[in-house]
């Protein structure tokens, strides 16, 4: 019963009704568009099929030049990084220019102050300095650094430990050694500390790690954060006098605002 009401009131589709339906819904949509066709274009559309076809392609145009209009607006609205696509492809045809980025320059921070200092190295020096570790960075141990450093950021670290050449590299965060590596290709006869709670070694049961021989482990058992290590003792017993000659590298997934507060205290201990 209630089907035949529904069915009276919508045929179903396929059906005869349907069809006449449809037929009858065409014929007024053809004659909608032959009045159209004939005030905009001057003549009329006596074919059916001709009608059905210029709507589709009113229709076609209406949808593209909406999805146009919709996607160069959104484009608009989305940020895009300095550093995009184009930046780096233009590192080919500019140099190192090409792959700086708002944080620096091929892993070498632009540490520009507010008081508007900027770093003593220049692109020349960062590019004769990328000419000559690269073929450093081919004789890393630890082929396999996910989780860890990767070329960039080894370049920045190497680069800069050989600038500032410090008589001492402490580092926290040492994960397999990578880094720890990276320091002694800056500099092969200074001594090194390095904090993190696995020492290196114990990745060398599973596979490449890299252990150094100048270098003071508070790591495994021995583990000491950098905020708790007594470092008046520590610097004393490496015959540091002039804190500016120490290189301290953070790398252990901690607060680094944290970290420097903490170094500061380290070296001043009025710091709070
Ligand atoms: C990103 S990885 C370091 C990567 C390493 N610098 C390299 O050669 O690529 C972070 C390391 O920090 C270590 N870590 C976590 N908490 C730490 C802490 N409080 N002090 C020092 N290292 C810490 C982790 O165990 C891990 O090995």
């Amino acid at each position: 019963m209630q089907e035949t009401i529904l069915s009276a009131r919508r045929p179903s589709p396929g059906s005869p009704e349907g069809c006449r339906e449809d037929d009858s819904k065409m014929r007024r949509t053809s004659l909608l568009l032959n009045r159209f066709a004939t005030k905009l274009f001057g003549f009329r559309l006596e074919n059916h099929s001709m009608a059905q076809l210029l709507a589709t392609s009113l229709l076609l145009l209406v949808v593209v030049v909406g999805s146009l209009f919709v996607l160069s607006w959104r484009r608009r609205e989305v940020c895009v990084a300095s550093y995009d696509s184009l930046t780096r492809t233009s590192f080919f045809s500019s140099g190192v220019y090409g792959l700086a980025s708002d944080f620096g320059s091929l892993g070498v921070p632009w540490c520009r102050s507010k008081q508007g200092k900027t770093v003593e190295w220049t692109t020349k020096d960062l590019l004769k300095g990328l000419e000559e570790f690269v073929p450093i960075y081919e004789t890393r141990p630890i082929k396999n650094n996910i989780y860890g450093m990767g070329f960039d950021h080894s370049f920045g670290l190497w680069f800069m430990a050989r600038w500032l050449k410090p008589d001492l590299m402490i580092e926290s965060g040492a994960f397999k050694g990578h880094s720890t590596w990276v320091l002694r290709q800056a500099m092969p006869d200074k001594p090194i500390i390095s904090l993190s709670p696995r020492h290196p070694e114990k990745y060398l049961k599973k596979g490449p790690a890299y252990v150094d021989g100048n270098c003071t482990y508070f790591a495994g058992k021995n583990f000491v954060d950098f905020g708790s290590v007594e470092w008046e003792t520590v610097l004393q017993k490496h015959g540091i006098s002039d804190i500016s000659r120490v290189l301290v590298f953070f790398d252990d997934h901690q607060n680094e605002l944290k970290r420097l507060k903490q170094a500061l205290k380290a070296v001043s201990p009025s710091y709070i």
